[in-house]
C-alpha cells in the first residue's frame, strides 16, 4: 500500500510528464486530448482511483509513424451480401456475474469479415482439398515494402484503369484505394454491391504485367460484384499472389510505406481476420 505522501509525489512526477508530454506532442487525430494518454490510465489504475478511466482508441501510434489500416470489428460493419451487418459475434461463456473466477468469451467470426486475407481455397475445390489455406500464405509477401495508389474514382479496376495506373515492374505489394473510401462503404452496415473493385480483364492485366504478388483493396472482395468468380480465380490461381481485403485507407497518403499483415494460422480455413499495418 502507498502512503499518501507517496501518492502526492506519483501524483506531481505524473502531472510533470504530462505538462511535458503537452508540449513534445502536438494535439492531433492520434492524441485528441492529453487526458485521454496512457500515463493517465496507468496513473488512475496504480491509485486505484477509476473515476477517469477511458480506453484509449487510436488509428495511429507511435506519434503517426504507425497506421492502423485494420477495421475494428463492430457488430455494425457490413457483411458481404447481408442488410443486416455483421452481428454479435462475442458472447460472454463465463462471468463474473455467474460465479466464475474471470470472464471469457467465445469468438464466432466468418472467416471473410472486415479486414481479412484470402487463401487459394477460397475459390479453388482442389486447392481447397490439397489444403492450401490461410497457414500456407507466406508471411514475406504479407509483410514489405507496399504501395499505396489512388484508383480513378469514376470507374472500377479494369484493365485500362491498371495500365493508367503506371506501377512500376518491380513492386510486389500494392493498395488499392477507390471510391469505396470515399463513400466509407466499410463504415455502412448495408452491403452495398455497387462497391469498386478488379473487373476480370483488370485482373488478368495484373497477372500479365505486374510483379503484385499482394493486392490490397478497400471493400469485402478484391472483385467487382459482377466479377466476383473470374476475378477471383485469376489472380488466385498460380498461388503466388495473397488478396487482402476490406483495408481502411482513409486519411493515409498515397505512397510507399512497409506493410505488415498478419493473418491468424487458421488450419483449414480459406480466409482469416488479419491485422494490418503500415509503418512510415
Ligand atoms: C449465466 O448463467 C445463466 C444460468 O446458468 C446462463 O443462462 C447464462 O448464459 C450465463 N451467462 C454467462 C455470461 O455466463
Ligand atoms: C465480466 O462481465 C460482466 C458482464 O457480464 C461485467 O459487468 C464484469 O465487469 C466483468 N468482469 C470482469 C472481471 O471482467
Ligand atoms: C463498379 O462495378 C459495379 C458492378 O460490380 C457497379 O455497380 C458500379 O457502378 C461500378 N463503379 C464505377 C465507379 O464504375
Amino acid at each position: 500500500m502507498m502512503t499518501t505522501q507517496h501518492q502526492q509525489l506519483l501524483r506531481f512526477f505524473l502531472l510533470l510528464t504530462l505538462l511535458h508530454s503537452s508540449v513534445a506532442l502536438s494535439p492531433n487525430d492520434a492524441y485528441p486530448s492529453v487526458t485521454d494518454s496512457p500515463e493517465c490510465s496507468a496513473f488512475s489504475s496504480s491509485s486505484g482511483d477509476d473515476d477517469n478511466l477511458v480506453p484509449e482508441r487510436r488509428e495511429t501510434h507511435a506519434g503517426g509513424r504507425i497506421i492502423d489500416i485494420s477495421h475494428a470489428y463492430v457488430t455494425d460493419m457490413p457483411a458481404y451480401n447481408s442488410e443486416h451487418g455483421m452481428g454479435e459475434f462475442l458472447r460472454l461463456l463465463t462471468s463474473t456475474k455467474n460465479g466464475s473466477n474471470s470472464n471469457g468469451s467465445e469468438l464466432k467470426l466468418f472467416v471473410h469479415a472486415g479486414t481479412h486475407v484470402d487463401a487459394p481455397a477460397h475459390f479453388y475445390d482442389h486447392y481447397y482439398d490439397a489444403g492450401f489455406d490461410i497457414d500456407t500464405l507466406d508471411l514475406e509477401v504479407l509483410n514489405g515494402p507496399v504501395l499505396l495508389v489512388d484508383v480513378p474514382r469514376d470507374s472500377n479496376i479494369t484493365a485500362e484503369v491498371m495500365k493508367s495506373l503506371n506501377i512500376p515492374k518491380g513492386v510486389r505489394r500494392v493498395l488499392f484505394r477507390t471510391l469505396n473510401t470515399d463513400r466509407r462503404l466499410m463504415f455502412k452496415k448495408e452491403f452495398d454491391s455497387s462497391f469498386v473493385g478488379f473487373k476480370a480483364d483488370g485482373a488478368k492485366w495484373l497477372v500479365e504485367n505486374t510483379d503484385i504478388k499482394l493486392v490490397g483493396v478497400d471493400y469485402l472482395s478484391v472483385a467487382a460484384y459482377t466479377d466476383s468468380k473470374p476475378t477471383h480465380l485469376i489472380l488466385l490461381k498460380s498461388r503466388e499472389i495473397i488478396i487482402v481485403e476490406g483495408l481502411k485507407l482513409d486519411g493515409v497518403k498515397a505512397g510507399v510505406y512497409d506493410l505488415h499483415c498478419l493473418p491468424l494460422r487458421l488450419r483449414g480455413a480459406e480466409g482469416s481476420p488479419a491485422r494490418c499495418i503500415l509503418i512510415k
